[in-house]
Parts: structure tokens; C-alpha cells; sequence
């Protein structure tokens, strides 16, 4: 029989940075909810992440608990994970230290994420930005954690956590699960609704470029309005179609209609038609997270006592990685 101890783990995180989009909904929250029962799942609001770019103190404060309680709105259920905020649980900060010694340059400067981000915060190219990936490792690596479910936009940093993990175990000894990535085949990667062949991103200044959990239904429809497409005005996958190609994969990520259903569906009929429809379809999909988002966010007391908790458990269980790590170059234990 299956003892609960034998679950495979998964672990994943999200940064508090702003507000959280469909992409990451769709990419990677849906799947964490999903994961719940038959994995044992620990999730985390990145926050130390976070401040790799500049954080407003006040705004900062309340994204991480939105973040918190928008998670749980979702569906994350803290009867069934462990769901913490991760600068609560000391060992992140200093496994990621640890493994900023067993980690290159080189891959380092490889990381697209980083070259993307520095060329946007050019006046702030800090070195955490730099060694962001070795803290996602310890992230996962403290948990030995079996697979991690995310967006396609975080496969290049896996990647990396795996070679981090298979360097130390090759120095020291088995230490470290090198873990999988979980990556799903619909709404792995949501485009920008204005320019198409770049990610939905929270960060991107166009705010008609990313639609929002939290956005208002008026607002949904608009953004999905305005949503850039091409002159062909037929409802199919194509290529150069990169606009309809994306409304398409986030109509079929929301309904479970697959890309061709989705065509017979809309022949014959227009992009204006189109756009109301997965616009409609969206709304449908957040209305009922919103309505919880609201009951959690004014419950303080409620998500206080929600996220000591897993802090509390989360720090127990990474500790026994951490030691193990620790012994094995040569530390002395207290
Ligand atoms: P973050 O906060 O940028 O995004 C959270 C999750 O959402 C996914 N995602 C998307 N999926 C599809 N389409 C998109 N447009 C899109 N945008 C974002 C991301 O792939 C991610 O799964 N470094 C991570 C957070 C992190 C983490 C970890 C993840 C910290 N430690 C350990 C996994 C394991 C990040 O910045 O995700």
C-alpha cells in the first residue's frame, strides 16, 4: 500500500513581484492544485527572489500577502501542502550560499532570464540577480523534491539545479534528489496579448499586455479586445499567426477544448467574436477565485496563522538537508 510518506515530492514557487497573471495560472498554479492529492506538495511565495529588483517596502509587504492569499483562493489547500512564505524559512538563504560555491559563472551568465532582466534594470544589475538560480536550487534541493511543476519560462533554471545537484553528489556522495521538471503541455507558456512572441509577463510595463487574476471582468474583456492579432480573420492555428495562436491555447488551456474544436467552433466567424468568447471564457475561470481572494485577504489572522504553520514544518524537514549538506563539506556541527 501507499504510505503517505512514500508520495513523490513536488516543489514550486511564485514570486510576489506585482500582481500574478493568467500565465502564471495557467502555466503553473492550475497544476499545483491539481498535484495536491497525490503528491506531497510544497509551495512557496518567493519573496527573497523578489528583491532582485527593487521592491517598494509598503507594496512590497502587501504583494506577498496577496500572493499568499490569492494561492489559496486558487484552491492550494494547506491541509493537504505545505505552503509558506519563503524568507520565513532561514535555510533557503543559506543552502542557496552553500551552492553559490558549487555553481560557475559561466552557467550563470548563460541564464536568458538574467540577460533579460539585466538589459531591463540596466542601472540595477546586482549580484543576486546574477545568482538568482542558486537559490531556486536550494529552493527545490531542500526538499529533495521529486518534480517541480512550472511554466516553460523556468526550464532553463531547472536545468540548472539539476547540474548543481549532480555536482555536489558527485563530489560528496548521494546528497541531493536532482529533480524533474513538470511542465504542462497546455498553458506552458502564455503570450503577451500585444506582442505575441514574448512571454506574458508581470513586469511589462504595457498593462494591455497581461490580463490578472484579480483583473476586474470589464477589464478582461477589454484587454482581450484589444489583444494583437493578424488580417488573415480565421479562427486556426497557423504560423506567423502568433496572436490567435496564443487566444487559441489559452481558450483551449481554460475550457479543455483542444485547438481544433476550437476551429470548427469559430469558422466562419470573426476576431471580434473570438476575443469576446476567451474573454468571456477567462472570466468564468476567476470569478469564483476572486470571490475567495476577498474572504482570504480579509481574514489576516486566518493566513498568519496558515503560513507559520507550514513555515514551521517546511523549516523542520529542510534543516535535515541542509545538515546533511553542511557535514558533508566539512562543517562542524554545533
Ligand atoms: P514566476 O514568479 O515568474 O512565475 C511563477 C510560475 O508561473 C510560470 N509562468 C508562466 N507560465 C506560462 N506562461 C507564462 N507567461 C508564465 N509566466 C510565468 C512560471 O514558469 C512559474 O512556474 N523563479 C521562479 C519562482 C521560483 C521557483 C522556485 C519556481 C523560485 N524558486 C523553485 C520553481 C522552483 C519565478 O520567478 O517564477
Amino acid at each position: 500500500m501507499d504510505t503517505p510518506e512514500k508520495k513523490k515530492v513536488i516543489f514550486s514557487a511564485i514570486q510576489p513581484s506585482g500582481t500574478i497573471t493568467l500565465g502564471n495560472y495557467l502555466g503553473a498554479l492550475r497544476n499545483w492544485v491539481k498535484l495536491q492529492d497525490n503528491y506531497n506538495c510544497i509551495f512557496a511565495v518567493a519573496d527573497l527572489h523578489a528583491i532582485t529588483v527593487r521592491q517598494e517596502p509598503k507594496t512590497f509587504r502587501q504583494n506577498i500577502l496577496n500572493a499568499y492569499a490569492l494561492l489559496l483562493a486558487c484552491g492550494i489547500d494547506t491541509e493537504k501542502s505545505l505552503f509558506f512564505i519563503q524568507s520565513h524559512v532561514h535555510t533557503h538563504a543559506e543552502l542557496a550560499w552553500v551552492l553559490n560555491c558549487y555553481t560557475q559563472f559561466g552557467e550563470l551568465s548563460r541564464m536568458t532570464q538574467f540577460k533579460d532582466k539585466s538589459a531591463k534594470h540596466a542601472d540595477n544589475v546586482n549580484a543576486g540577480l546574477f545568482a538568482y538560480p542558486s537559490l531556486m536550487a536550494a529552493d527545490i534541493l531542500l526538499y529533495q523534491s521529486d518534480m517541480v511543476p512550472v511554466g516553460a519560462d523556468q526550464k532553463q533554471h531547472l536545468e540548472l539545479a539539476r547540474n548543481i545537484a549532480e555536482r555536489f553528489n558527485g563530489i560528496y556522495g548521494n546528497t541531493f534528489k536532482v529533480p524533474e521538471p513538470y511542465i504542462s503541455t497546455v498553458g506552458a507558456r502564455v503570450m503577451s496579448l500585444q506582442e505575441p512572441t514574448k512571454k506574458m509577463s508581470k513586469s511589462d510595463e504595457n498593462v494591455n499586455a497581461w490580463v490578472a487574476v484579480l483583473d476586474k471582468p470589464d477589464t478582461i474583456m477589454k484587454k482581450f479586445k484589444r489583444a494583437v492579432t493578424d488580417s488573415e480573420a480565421v479562427v486556426k492555428v497557423g504560423e506567423g499567426k502568433d496572436g490567435i495562436n496564443n487566444l487559441i491555447g489559452i481558450m483551449s488551456a481554460v475550457t479543455g477544448k483542444t485547438a481544433d474544436e476550437i476551429a470548427i467552433e469559430f469558422e466562419g466567424k470573426g476576431y471580434g467574436d473570438f476575443k469576446t468568447a476567451v474573454a468571456e471564457a477567462v472570466i468564468e475561470e476567476v470569478k469564483p477565485i476572486q470571490a475567495r481572494f476577498d474572504e482570504y485577504i480579509n481574514n489576516k489572522d486566518y493566513l498568519v496563522e496558515q503560513y507559520r504553520k507550514s513555515a514551521e514544518i517546511a523549516e523542520k524537514i529542510s534543516q535535515r538537508t541542509l545538515d546533511k549538506a553542511m557535514k558533508k563539506i566539512g562543517f562542524i556541527a554545533k
